[in-house]
């Protein structure tokens, strides 16, 4: 074994995590309960039985690109920080248009006035899972004798399209991206990631000319499922053996989690999540319901269901009512308001789980947050998971960190209700003509530009030889408070800057093109 960890933490930076967030979704939605009815499906299907409410969608102005310069851009312009300041940029992506160039060498393209090329990192995919694996790349980096102390920035996003069927109101669309240094308010936990990861064609893309997977639902979900159980079993081993080092004698068990997110598919399946992890809890303390101790009252009359093995109960139903039922509460708590995003834009793959955290950020005080601990539970069909955890600072001061990270994203909801609604019927139009003219060459798209919300990038030709052109709608046209970079109520204020060594960057870094301050 190499050196100790603590030989190893000494070096290590100060709580690595999350600095600052951004999150894009498309500027138009359909409503799930109008879906219904046009798919001819009973109502309630999707609204109740998926409980999903809205699903974002793009046009064919917009691809994997776009959305990753649109989304890196507002966060650049958002939070001040010069991109000579970044040093490693990873893409989480399965929306794959290119089998070569990467997405992170197209965003280089927002680089270029700053002159550093100096930035590692490239894309990484498996299915929804690739953010998680690039966060985890950025996160490492910076704890890593690589480091040279800059940030590192990290975007997931996709275009979620299902072939008509049911699958197809499982769709999304968007991108999250985010800053990732010392000293930030969303802090990883160390030692604490519980990976599973096992070969299965539950979801997968075979089919280079088409951007539809192919999907075995049921399967999807039981992997999903037995892929939760796995990780939350090696989680809880792994903090157990930690409070075992520090003398804490205690059992983990969700209380232990203040908020508890999860890849959200759509949001009923992320319920029933939240209910597994109950059953995880009961099952490794059955007697708790019988009175020897533990969690009497949360257990109350289940004592039946203490013989049960999990990998018996992905779909037994009187299990999952059950405890549905007695996390209730819990799930109120500490999962449902992660499913704004979610419920309102549908599954948008890679940043489903991170639009899930923002979601809570967004909801709550920064006061209500501070001191935290957060589970976040990463799934990529084919499949890879991850189930770990981030502590949020205690420092919930006006002005601090985590304070500038909650008001960055106070207007969530007012960005959600601001997109347009359209009909099914054009929405099914849309996907068609992505259908039927995806990866065309000397192609330029059909899609409104005024319909974009200001500062998107947009696609607007490919050539002869499938290289994209893109432009950018302006900021300042028709700008609403929500989409305004430096509005005032957001954080615009420069983020100390973590470098330690001095970038080998020209004096004429970029400047953002809002006024907000550089560093
Ligand atoms: N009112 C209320 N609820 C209803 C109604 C109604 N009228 N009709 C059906 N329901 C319920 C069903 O009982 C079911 O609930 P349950 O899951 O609690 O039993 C739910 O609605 C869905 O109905 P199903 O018949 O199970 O749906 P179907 O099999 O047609 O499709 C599925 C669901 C498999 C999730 C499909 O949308 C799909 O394949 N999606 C893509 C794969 C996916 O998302 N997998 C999850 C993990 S992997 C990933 O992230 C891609």
């Amino acid at each position: 074994m190499p050196g100790s960890v603590s030989a190893m933490a000494a070096n290590w930076p100060k709580d690595v995590g999350i600095l600052a967030m951004e999150l894009y979704f498309p500027s138009q939605y359909i409503e799930q309960a109008e879906l219904e009815h046009f798919d001819g499906v009973p109502a309630g299907k999707y609204t109740i039985g998926l409980g999903q409410v809205r699903m974002g969608f793009c046009t064919d102005r917009e691809d994997i690109n776009s959305l990753c310069l649109t989304v890196v851009q507002r966060l650049m312009e958002r939070s001040g920080v010069a991109y000579a300041s970044v040093g490693r940029l990873e893409v989480g992506t399965e929306t794959i248009i290119d089998k070569s160039k990467s997405v992170k060498t197209v965003i280089m393209q927002l680089f270029e006035e700053s002159g550093n090329g100096d930035v590692e990192g490239v894309d990484t995919t498996n299915a929804c899972y690739g953010g998680t694996a690039a966060l985890f790349n950025a996160v490492n980096w910076v704890e890593s004798s690589s480091w040279d102390g800059r940030y590192a920035l990290v975007v997931a996003a996709d275009i979620a399209v299902y072939a008509a069927g049911n699958a197809r109101p499982t769709g999304g669309a968007g991108a999250v991206a985010m800053l990732v240094g010392p000293d930030a308010p969303l802090i990883f936990e160390r030692g604490l990631r519980a990976t599973h990861m096992q070969h299965a064609y539950d979801f997968y893309k075979p089919d280079m000319a088409s951007e539809y997977p192919v999907v075995d639902g049921k399967l999807s979900i039981k992997c999903y499922l037995s892929a939760l159980d796995r990780c939350y079993a090696l989680y809880r081993d792994k903090i157990h053996a930690q409070w075992q080092r520090d003398g804490v004698d205690k059992r983990f068990s969700l209380d232990d989690f203040g908020y508890v997110v999860f890849h959200s598919p759509y949001c009923k399946l992320v319920q029933k999540s939240l209910a597994r992890l109950l059953l995880n809890d009961f099952l490794t303390n059955p007697d708790a319901c019988g009175g020897d101790g533990g969690n009497t009252e949360l257990f109350a009359g289940l004592g039946a269901f203490r013989d049960v093995r999990p990998e018996d109960t992905y779909f037994d139903r009187d299990v999952e009512k059950a405890f549905m039922a007695a996390s209730i509460q819990l799930f109120e708590q500490k999962t449902k308001p992660s499913l704004l995003v979610s419920s309102q834009n549908g599954n948008m793959y890679t940043p489903s789980v991170y639009g899930c955290l923002a979601s809570v950020l967004a909801q709550h005080m920064p006061q209500e947050l501070a001191g935290q601990r957060i589970g976040i539970f990463s799934y990529g069909s084919g499949f890879a998971a991850t189930l770990y955890s981030v502590r949020v600072t205690q420092d919930s001061t006006p002005g601090s960190r985590l304070d500038k990270m909650v008001s960055s994203l106070y207007n969530l909801r007012a960005r959600l209700d601001s997109r347009r609604k359209v009909s099914p019927a054009i929405f099914t139009e849309n996907l068609k003509l992505r259908e039927e003219r995806h990866h065309e060459a000397s192609y330029t798209p059909r899609g409104s530009v005024e319909d974009l919300f200001p500062g998107t990038w947009y696609l607007t030709r490919v050539d002869d030889k499938h290289r994209r052109e893109y432009a950018r709608r302006a900021v300042n046209d028709n700008l609403s408070p929500e989409a305004a970079p430096g509005n005032a109520n957001l954080a615009t204020e420069s983020l100390p800057s973590p470098v330690k060594k001095i970038p080998r960057i020209p004096a004429t870094a970029n400047k953002p093109d809002n006024g907000v301050s550089d560093h």
